[in-house]
């Protein structure tokens, strides 16, 4: 019988580097819950090792955008927040981060004014910046990351 050995050796000693290489550490896939009971009204979000991310959340009421300029706006899109942070297990309370869009800078103050006064304290870190357009007929977008609190 013919038998190949330097090819048998090359084989084993594969086979041997093989099982002796070490087992490389992964790391763990997060286990990620999104977030979308609130239908239409709402974004959703995705919720993840402790920590809640919202969509970009527009001023939306049942599926239709509210009238009534930044401010009312701006009090839609923090209450339409607070909705998906309770459904994540937690609260503006624990928002830790947030980033505000605006379509444009001269709603700025107007905006910080509905903020400062719905959210409590500490504020959470925030970006603010001006896009120029948005995805829809509305003038401001929110995203939240809050942690979510062991009870
Ligand atoms: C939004 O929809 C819910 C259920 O569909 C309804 O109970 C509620 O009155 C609506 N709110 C507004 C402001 O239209
Ligand atoms: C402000 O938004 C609310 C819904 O959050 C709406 O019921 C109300 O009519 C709006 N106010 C104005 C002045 O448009
Ligand atoms: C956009 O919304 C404003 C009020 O917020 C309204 O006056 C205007 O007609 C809307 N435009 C469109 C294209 O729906």
């Amino acid at each position: 019988m013919f038998l190949n050995l330097p090819f048998l050796t090359a084989f084993l000693s594969c086979l041997a580097c093989v099982l002796a290489s070490p087992v490389k550490a992964r790391a763990p896939v997060p286990a990620v819950t999104y977030l979308g009971s609130q239908g239409r009204i709402l974004s959703g979000g995705a919720a993840a090792k402790g920590l809640v991310y919202t969509a970009g959340t527009v001023p939306s009421l049942n599926g239709t955008i509210v009238s009534g300029g930044i401010r009312n706006e701006t009090a839609q899109v923090i209450r339409n927040i607070a909705a998906i942070l309770e459904e994540g297990g937690t609260s503006w309370e624990y928002v830790l981060k947030t980033t505000v869009y605006l379509a444009t800078m001269d709603d700025y103050a107007a905006m910080n004014e509905v903020y400062a006064a719905m959210l409590p304290n500490p504020k959470p870190a925030r970006t603010a910046v001006e896009v120029g357009q948005l995805p829809g007929n509305f003038s401001v977008e929110i995203e939240a990351i809050a942690a979510i609190p062991e009870i």
